[in-house]
């Protein structure tokens, strides 16, 4: 075939095409979440009269739903359209192993699909899933303020249907900002034992969209690194924080004078270089004693770098009195620092100094590894919920980075209310006001396995009914307790409690 004939048929083709051939994300059951998208809440909101009159919600901002989040959504159309900074929702991945729950006539069980349609036991899987997600991402965008954002954890299972979804449906491939991968386990015994079949499985991930409006983070939550980067070895004796702020402030200036570089030598004045390792010795400190000392003391550490552009600046330079470490002006006028005494004979040596606080904390990018998501997670807002909490870290950070003092906060998945309690950690730091709203359905956990009844026998001993919400609701309440025992923070640790009770017909 000629690339003309070929050129031809292409364009044929192009012609025959009908609306059918778009491309777009298709599944058994979409007309019907679109329809959903239209109808109206059919539930009444039953305010809990006893808790939200206690003193210490009376006068709360914050909101907790009991019941679908579906009908919680419909309900917060009406009150919240275009007000919510940030979403995050970690709904049901789809693995099989859960339930997700249709409190929206939408009970087409997997059976009914496969026979009714002609689907495969895996598609329509897929497809109950995406018809559950529709209407409930449609709908909660519409609550997202005009530079809002959105975060949704998930997994391998529907991360590709996901992203589609929101990319066609949702929020338009445009407003995709990021796929971020979160390490979520390490690669213990258990994990390993697929080795030989594939990859253990450490990952899971956070699509992260945004409203057209959004433009920037409102700060970026810099992470320290865990190790120590050996590299940082020189100590310097006499420089303190105060010198080590004014460098900073020069460091930051946009343009430098040979004034500029004569102030900074002062501040050198009377800094001595000794080895680390000597240092650590003389105050006797040992193990993680050492780890946390040179972390805190990063500010008088430093590491040296070759920097070939700037030897013949530094090499003809005569020796600083009573000096070891010395400033100068790059010829594209960057202003840095060197030892003074280095060896001038080496091909590249290594003479630059880095300071270890400008080192040891990293900016997140999209691949979040840094946060523990084994042992202490566990026993986060002193209550535990396995299979399924995530850890506090990625909530602040969402939190942190995406929103200011008096932003509404959204999760429509709250499970063990991890959001909530995230939301209160950081308007503690920094005197916030953010609210939050948690919904979370009613859901009873069963005695289906052993691993079940053993927790619902812990619940019983924590004096918690086996039902989800009361797990979210306990979780908000000792998490409070702690953070105002522990910061005094004047900050809003109450929240009123709403059932959506589905006899009573939408009536607010
Ligand atoms: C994976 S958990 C969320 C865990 C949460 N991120 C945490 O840190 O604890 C998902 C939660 O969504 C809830 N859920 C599922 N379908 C729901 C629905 N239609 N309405 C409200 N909640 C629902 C489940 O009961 C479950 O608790």
């Amino acid at each position: 075939m000629t690339a003309k004939m070929l050129n031809d048929n292409i364009e044929y083709l192009c012609e025959q095409s009908d609306e059918s051939e778009n491309y777009s994300l298709n599944f058994v059951g979409k007309k019907y979440a679109k329809y959903l998208c239209e109808t109206d809440a059919e539930t009444k909101i039953i305010p809990d009269e006893a808790h939200n009159n206690l003193s210490e919600n009376i006068n709360s901002n914050n909101i907790y739903i009991k019941g679908d989040n579906l009908e919680a959504i419909k309900h917060l159309l009406k009150t919240h359209r275009g007000k919510i900074k940030c979403i995050y929702i970690d709904p049901p991945y789809n693995t099989g192993s859960e339930n997700f729950a249709y409190n929206d006539n939408f009970k087409r069980k997997k059976n009914h699909l496969i026979v009714s349609y002609g689907q495969t036991s895996c598609n329509s899987a897929h497809s109950a899933w995406l018809a559950f997600m529709y209407p409930r991402l449609k709908l909660a965008k519409e609550l997202l303020s005009p530079d809002g954002v959105m975060f949704i954890s998930i997994d391998d299972n529907e991360v590709d249907n996901l992203k589609l979804l929101c990319n066609t449906e949702i929020f338009g491939e445009e407003n995709f900002v990021n796929c971020i991968a979160v390490k979520m386990s390490e690669p213990t015994n258990l994990k390993m034992s697929h080795q030989w079949s594939r990859f253990p499985k450490l990952k899971e991930y956070i699509l992260f969209y945004k409203n057209y409006g959004f433009k920037k983070f409102t700060c970026i939550d810099k992470y320290k690194e865990e190790k120590w980067d050996k590299e940082n070895n020189i100590f310097l004796e006499n420089m303190t924080l105060d010198k080590r702020q004014r460098l900073i402030e020069f460091q930051s200036k946009e343009f430098y004078t040979d004034i500029d570089v004569k102030e900074v030598n002062k501040i050198f004045h009377g800094v001595k270089r000794i080895r680390l390792i000597d240092k650590i010795s003389e105050l006797g400190l040992t193990g993680d004693d050492a780890l946390k000392w040179m972390f805190e003391n990063a500010y008088r550490i430093v590491k040296t770098v070759g920097a070939k552009a700037y030897v013949p600046i530094v090499k003809n330079l005569s020796k600083l009195p009573n000096q070891d470490i010395g400033a100068l002006i790059s010829k594209d006028n960057v202003l840095f620092f060197y030892i003074t005494d280095f060896n001038t004979k080496a091909k590249d040596p290594r003479f630059r100094v880095i300071f270890a606080d400008e080192n040891i904390y990293k900016n997140p990018c999209d691949f979040w590894q840094d946060i523990k998501t084994s042992g202490a997670i566990s026993d986060e807002g002193g209550i535990k919920y396995p299979n399924g909490k995530k850890p506090l870290k990625l909530l602040e950070r969402i939190i942190k980075m995406t929103t200011e003092k008096n932003d509404v906060i959204l999760d429509f998945f709250s499970g063990s209310a991890t959001t909530a309690h995230a939301v209160m950690n950081i308007n503690a730091k920094d005197n916030g006001h953010r609210q939050y709203i948690m919904v979370q359905l009613p859901e009873k956990i069963e005695p289906t396995s052993p691993d079940k009844r053993a927790y619902i026998k812990y619940l019983e001993k924590e004096g918690i009914e086996p039902v989800i919400s009361d797990i979210g609701i306990e979780r908000i309440k000792r998490s409070a307790k702690r953070i105002k025992e522990e910061t005094q923070a004047d900050i809003d640790y109450g929240f009123k409690i709403y059932s959506l009770d589905s006899n009573k017909i939408n009536d607010i």
